[in-house]
């Protein structure tokens, strides 16, 4: 690009993936579609084979004919070219994953340029990483780093404060268990980077505790009325959502976390870079109504046999993937070792569309905040809330990390000037949620009720 021209609001950098195409597909709704707020003006898409990339274009845009999207070359493994592809855009969405293999060069380009990064990373490791080796130069450069911006994070995090901002006063939110229930007519099918982003996570499990253990300060945690939860049975039944339930090692609590602590140190939450004085009051109102709680998720199932299902894949998992040999046959045998779950090949366009989502928030608490300082107190009272949605990977992800980049390039002095953030203390003041209810992700209330111990 020349000096002076005006830079492209977004690139999207892996748009051949097969999450890629499905962003790329999804931002070309908004591209100059003369709604000032909800706009792109200006797209490029890049990756390392072109021609790929020019065949993703025809099948995103169909049934209409390609537009002219200019078509960048950079590899991850080629520092100058994504330095390049920095120079030439105030945000990239980076699609290219394992991000633990593919994405610390990808950020390190976007800070040292001073241009705004998110992701649709699911991978902790590699998000508490780029905040530990970036966090500092991203805040000098101005350069904002989100990632997370898919169904990993966001519905967890969104889905929280949701139910955190139904907890009235005198009341008090303790502890909110997430449920989430993957839903389709068809076969429920993710593509295989995924998986084998779950399956380098287990392997190097032991890397992310380190990493905590290296940090010479700890993060502080947050205040919680009220007792820490017990452990519970692995295998919950939860009757009042009808599901059956156990634990999911996905990323959703560790982000969650990170923004409870980040709020924690900052009670106002992150001051924009030029915020106007009605955002800073909106932002300080909303964070002083959020109460934080203890938080985890589960994966869950209408029948005991789709949990033992779920529960074989995890067993799959976490005792090959310690191992190399385990990890070559897992990897190379995806199908068979998730029992169908993922394909090397990813879901057909039919079962990405029949496919949907649950999330339940199961919040419980205290009608009385004198309640919760009690010996041996336990929760009287319960919130259920609700986020659903379709399909999780292709088009869920999509549509959270579009809405993302949307707010990313109109509200942008409303956002902290730079740093290595989680998507909840970034984007929780803002329409985003909003944003996904007009697209297709809900928010509702099921039920709030008083419970006996
Ligand atoms: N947050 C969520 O909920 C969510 C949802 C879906 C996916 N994901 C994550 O997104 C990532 C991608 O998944 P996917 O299924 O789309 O994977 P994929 O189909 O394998 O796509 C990977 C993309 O990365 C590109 N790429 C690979 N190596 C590269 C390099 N050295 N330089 C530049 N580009 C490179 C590929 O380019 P070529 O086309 O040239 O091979 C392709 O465009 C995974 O980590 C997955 O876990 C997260």
């Amino acid at each position: 690009m020349e000096p002076n021209v005006t830079k492209f609001d977004l690139i999207i950098l892996g748009a051949s993936g097969f999450t890629g195409k499905y962003v790329l597909k999804e931002a070309l709704k908004f591209l100059n579609n003369n709604q000032s707020f909800s706009s792109f003006n200006s797209i490029a898409i890049a990756g390392r084979n072109p021609t790929k990339l020019a065949q993703t274009l025809i099948w995103a845009s169909k049934p209409n004919p390609p537009p002219s999207l200019p078509i960048l070359l950079a590899d991850t493994t080629n520092p100058p070219s994504l330095r390049s592809l920095c120079s030439q855009t105030n945000l990239i969405l980076n699609c290219v994953g394992p991000f633990r293999h593919h994405g610390d060069p990808v950020v390190a380009a976007c800070v040292d340029s001073g241009c705004d990064y998110i992701d649709i990373s699911g991978e902790p490791e590699f998000m508490e990483r780029m905040e530990v080796s970036y966090h500092d130069r991203a805040v000098e450069r101005g350069s904002l780093v989100v990632s997370g911006c898919g169904f990993d994070s966001v519905p967890a995090e969104l889905g929280l404060l949701y139910n955190s901002l139904q907890w009235v006063g005198p009341s008090v939110v303790n502890r909110v268990e997430a449920y989430v229930s993957l839903e389709s007519e068809k076969r429920i099918v993710g593509n295989f980077a995924t998986y084998e982003s779950a399956v380098l996570g287990v392997a190097n499990a032991s890397k992310l505790q380190q990493l905590r253990r290296s940090r010479p300060k700890r993060r502080p945690r947050p205040m919680i009325p009220g007792p820490s939860p017990t452990k519970g049975e692995t295998i919950e039944h939860q009757k009042k959502i009808g599901l059956w339930a156990v634990m999911l090692p996905s990323a959703d609590a560790s982000v969650v976390r990170r923004t409870l602590s980040t709020l924690t140190e900052k009670p106002k939450g992150l001051p924009g870079s030029n915020e106007s004085p009605e955002m800073v009051e909106k932002r300080e109102a909303f964070w002083s109504s959020v109460k934080p709680a203890h938080f985890g998720v589960k994966i869950g199932s209408k029948s005991l046999l789709g949990i033992l299902r779920i529960t074989m894949i995890g067993i799959f998992i976490g005792l090959l993937g310690s191992t190399s040999f385990g990890r070559r046959l897992l990897l190379n045998f995806p199908s068979f070792f998730s029992l169908g779950l993922f394909r090397k090949n990813g879901p057909s366009n039919e079962e990405v569309e029949s496919a949907s989502f649950k999330m339940w928030f199961v919040g419980q608490g205290f009608n009385n905040e004198n309640l919760a300082s009690q010996v041996n107190a336990k929760p009287d009272m319960e919130i259920i809330t609700r986020v659903t949605g379709p399909e999780v990977g292709y088009v869920s992800t999509p549509i959270i990390l579009v809405q993302c980049a949307l707010i990313l390039l109109s509200q942008r002095n409303n956002l902290p000037k730079g740093g290595v953030y989680t998507p909840g203390i970034v984007f929780g003041p803002t329409d985003l949620q909003q944003r996904l209810q007009q697209n297709g992700i809900s928010f509702d209330i099921i039920s709030k009720n008083t419970i006996s111990s």
